[in-house]
């Protein structure tokens, strides 16, 4: 779905910066998949990019021979700073956020990422834990049944019980989703996905079951 992807921020500019070069990828229907590397490897770039909010300079980014569409709720993108994301008051007001949907669909998507319904729904936004905040922006995203999810470090700067409640919401997740977790953080991801790319300097450097290429990733 990707192919021969690369991005150059500022092209043409004296601040010309490439930031992906030559990616390959094709995603399975209902794969998990993380995408590791250092700091400044593309990362994030890859994740704008699946997720239909950057639209790469080189190359194609396709979902069953067409191209990806954001409008038509092929991908969705949950952000770190979940706070950024919620715009309603209270959560039930969030997750059904532009949406005509009933209260069972709302409480479904809560239960979906760990949240008891009747705890939560009216609960006040700015009354949550950062974790519960990024739970209930992933609930928004759940509710809309993208075909992709993308989830951009997920799980950075959580302290280690919201981590671990984050961790098994994301091992969980609903089947056929697609989902790509892009983090710099390799713990836990053989929990979160099966398969495991590696970027460096903004090429792929490796591809495959997440236990072997985190090995390679943490030995190279
Ligand atoms: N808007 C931008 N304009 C110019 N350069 C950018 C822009 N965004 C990112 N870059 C550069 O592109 C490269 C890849 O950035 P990206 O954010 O994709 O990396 P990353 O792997 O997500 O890094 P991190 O682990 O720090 O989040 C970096 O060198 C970064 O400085
Ligand atoms: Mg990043």
């Amino acid at each position: 779905m990707l192919g021969h992807v690369g991005h150059v921020y500022s092209a043409g500019t004296p601040w010309a910066h490439r930031a992906l070069q030559d990616v390959n990828v094709t995603f399975d229907d209902g794969s998990r998949v993380v995408v590791v590397g250092p700091n400044g490897s593309g990362k994030s770039t890859l994740a704008w990019i699946l997720a239909g909010l950057l639209v790469p300079s080189e190359g194609d980014v396709t979902l069953d021979d067409g191209p990806l569409s954001i409008e038509e709720r092929h991908t969705a993108m949950a952000f770190q700073h979940a706070r950024l994301q919620l715009l309603r008051p209270t959560v039930a007001a969030d997750v059904r956020f532009g949406l005509d949907i009933d209260d069972a669909a709302v409480d479904a998507a809560l239960g979906d990422v760990g949240l008891d319904p009747d705890r939560f729904r009216a609960r006040r936004i700015d009354e949550l834990s950062g974790g519960e905040q990024r739970r209930v922006a992933l609930a928004g995203v759940l509710v809309r049944r993208p075909r992709v999810l993308v989830l951009d470090e997920p799980l950075a700067g959580l302290d280690a019980p919201s981590r671990e409640s984050l961790v098994q919401v994301l091992g969980r997740l609903p089947t056929g989703l697609t989902t790509v977790v892009v983090t710099h953080d390799t713990e836990d991801a053989d929990r979160i996905a099966d398969r495991g790319l590696v970027l460096g300097d903004s090429r792929i450097v490796a591809d495959g079951p997440v236990a072997e290429v985190l090995r390679t990733a943490v030995t190279s």
